[in-house]
């Protein structure tokens, strides 16, 4: 059996090593294809593959078609937007994630994406602290449960909306559970986003949404692009010039934001939530387990499609 990490954002190379060792312990060969550039390198690598780890990277029906041994692509992390599940489930390939491996790496970043925006960048100029401010977290998985822990470390006022998370289980973390996204943009100076791109999300953080928020608001993204609607936001951008958007993953629109909001917009080059070596360990061994379990066992857990 060959395991192929295709990794375009490559993992730590102590995390390879890790996931080797799990490899080849069971008895199968890893290859590996990193920082590769070009779709066609993916198409080529994946073609006698049983099975496949992936980050970002995009799994679509041409690459499935490539990979005619193909049996189950672990992504190696949270949101599996980038693989095409129908394809997959048509092409008889199983698809898993690896929840809650990487999530304390995202959390960090948002926190220190929240006091970089405070700190007007590190400017040098005289900022304001996140202590007994208001964070709002939208979605209460397992980015946003971390969100919150350390939130209150910080000595922050926390509360979180969750359409399908039970408000026992937000409120049992010391977590104010509101009712609706339209109240926690509305109470909370701080929103960050923890909401997977899904046909229902997409474009869902809008202006009406948005210009809910109070003076000096300061909006985190280490979600998805996909899920914020770029043209509203510049619009209340442009309407507001208290509010700050901070982002881990670069806007389509970045040239115009970042040419219209000097001093209150900031997006890291790459996405870089989940780029820790503790993250790439966790996420790739387990990825590398869950293979092991479904090739030799017919493990399921964490299948998605
Ligand atoms: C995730 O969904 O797990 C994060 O967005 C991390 O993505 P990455 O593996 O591409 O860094």
């Amino acid at each position: 059996m060959k395991v192929l990490i295709a990794t375009e954002k490559p993992f730590a190379k102590v995390a390879v090593d890790g996931i080797r060792k799990e490899i080849e312990a069971a008895g199968y060969e890893l290859a590996l294809l990193e920082k590769y550039t070009e779709k066609a390198q993916l198409l080529d690598a994946v073609k006698d593959a049983d099975a496949i780890i992936i980050r970002s990277d995009i799994v679509d029906a041409e690459v499935l078609d490539a990979a005619k041994a193909l049996k189950i692509v672990v992504r190696a992390g949270a949101g599996y937007d980038n693989v095409d599940l129908a394809a997959a489930t048509a092409h008889n390939v199983c698809v898993m994630n690896t929840p809650g491996q990487n999530a304390n790496a995202v959390a960090e970043l948002a926190l220190g994406l929240m006091v970089y925006a405070v700190r007007h960048f590190y400017n040098g100029t005289s900022g304001t602290e996140l202590m007994g401010k208001k964070l709002g977290i939208h979605a209460y998985g397992n980015v946003g449960r971390n969100v919150a822990r350390i939130a209150k470390g910080f000595g922050m006022e926390v509360y979180a909306f969750d359409a399908y998370c039970p408000a026992a289980v937000i409120e049992g973390d010391g977590v104010k559970a509101l009712g609706s996204a339209e109240e926690l943009y509305r109470v909370c100076q701080f929103v960050s986003i923890h909401i997977p791109a899904t046909a229902e999300t997409k474009n869902s953080i809008n202006h009406a949404l948005l210009n809910e928020m109070p003076k000096n608001a300061v909006l985190v993204n280490t979600a998805r692009k996909e899920v914020v609607n770029e043209a509203e936001l510049i619009r209340l951008m442009e309407e507001r010039a208290d509010f700050i958007y901070v982002s881990d993953i670069m806007p389509a629109a970045h040239a115009e934001f970042a040419e219209k909001f000097p001093g209150r917009y900031f997006a890291t080059p790459k996405k870089m939530g989940a780029q820790t070596a503790e993250a790439n360990i966790n996420a790739g061994i387990a990825a590398a387990r869950q293979i092991v379990g479904f090739l030799r066992d017919g493990n399921e857990k964490f299948k998605v499609n």
